[in-house]
């Protein structure tokens, strides 16, 4: 979505994270379901995920991870004029978690909204939030990719439930009119003929909450996780190679890959098929599973503060999810 002709350029200038503390490993979901750790750790890398209390709602995860986003920004709530919350697990249909956001920073001069994209969310989000800093509608731009997973999944479903986990990042974007810097592309693509992959299917319009969408445990999330592995590896690549041109850059150029942490598989695929080294790939899904919009910010905030990333770093963002959707983010740090 993102040209490159303009002055003003989108960078990121503070990221936080927040997860919740209780942690669900793979022996404790051997205890609940018919699986197994080394099931678990080689069919998907995952080992532990982060799993919110009955308190810990995606508007208090996104809230603490902003909150900390705009403290590495040096920045305060009043500076912000737009919150853009990528989620699929919003505290409520409405009002939307932003605004809930919003009044817990106290941002009283920001616009607020949510965002629905699946997995892609926080990359589709960064593209619109670029979108407007570049047509000088925005300064400070708060970007959260949040979830509460573990309220949509269902704990008796072992194809879903070893797989997800909850979180949050934040990401603070504002204008620079320096040469090189900040987000350089994006691309988003979707194709909702294949929605039906992974859906809660209750709820909405379609199958208003009744006591037979219950019972069909249709507020759960449901998932053929055979199909969607290919079309996984393929878009994110294709993804991947269409900013790169987009910026006329390889992917030898590329400092560190952040794909979405779905499976190891797929991150594994991607890599290859790309030609990256595994060094030069960010992995962090043994620890939070897959976190679905939180998972590109929670990890792009742990490389930042790991060193991981370095000054002058081109970073390659990559996702896919629910919907479907797929789309990628070149960023010179
Ligand atoms: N523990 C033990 N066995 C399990 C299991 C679990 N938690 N979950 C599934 N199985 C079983 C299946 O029932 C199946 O058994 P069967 O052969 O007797 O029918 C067997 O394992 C293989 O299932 P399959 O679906 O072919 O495994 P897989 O290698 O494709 O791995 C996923 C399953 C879900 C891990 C993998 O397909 C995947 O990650 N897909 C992408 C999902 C995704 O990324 N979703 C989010 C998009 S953002």
């Amino acid at each position: 979505m993102a040209g490159r002709s303009h002055l003003k350029r989108t960078q990121i200038v503070g990221t936080g994270s927040a997860v919740p503390e209780k942690v669900l490993t793979n022996f404790d979901l051997e205890k609940m379901v018919d699986t197994s750790d080394e099931w678990i750790r080689v069919r998907t890398g995952i080992q532990r995920r982060h799993i919110a209390d009955e308190k810990t709602t995606s508007a208090t995860l996104a809230s603490e991870a902003a909150q900390k986003a705009l403290k590495d920004a040096g920045l305060s709530a009043q500076d912000v004029d737009f919150i853009l919350v990528a989620t699929v697990t919003p505290d409520m249909p409405f009002p939307a978690t932003g605004c809930l956001v919003q009044e817990s920073l106290g941002a009283t001069k920001a616009a607020a909204m949510d965002l629905s994209a699946g997995c892609s969310g926080f990359i589709y989000a960064l593209s619109l939030a670029d979108a407007l800093i570049r047509s000088g509608n925005g300064e400070n731009i708060l970007v959260i990719g949040v979830e509460t997973l573990s309220k949509i999944i269902d704990w008796t479903d072992r194809n879903t439930c070893v797989l997800f986990g909850d979180g949050a990042g934040a990401v603070v974007l504002t204008p620079t009119e320096e040469e090189g810097r900040g987000l350089i592309a994006s691309h988003a693509r979707s194709d909702g003929s294949l929605g039906a992959l992974l859906m809660l299917p209750g709820g909405g319009s379609k199958n208003p909450t009744s006591l037979h969408t219950v019972e069909q445990r249709m507020h759960f999330i449901k998932m053929n996780g055979h199909d969607l592995f290919r079309p996984a590896i393929l878009s994110m690549v294709e993804a991947a190679l269409c900013v790169l041109q987009k910026a006329g850059l390889n992917s030898e150029q590329v400092d560190l890959l952040i794909p979405h942490q779905a499976n190891l598989r797929i991150i594994d695929a991607v890599a290859k098929k790309l030609k990256l080294p595994r060094e030069k790939v960010y992995v962090n899904l043994d620890e939070y599973g897959n976190t679905s919009a939180a998972s590109i910010p929670i990890a792009l905030d742990e490389a930042k503060r790991k060193g991981v990333i370095r000054p002058d770093n081109l970073v390659l963002m990559v996702a896919f999810g629910a919907g479907l959707t797929w789309g990628a983010a070149l960023l010179r740090v």
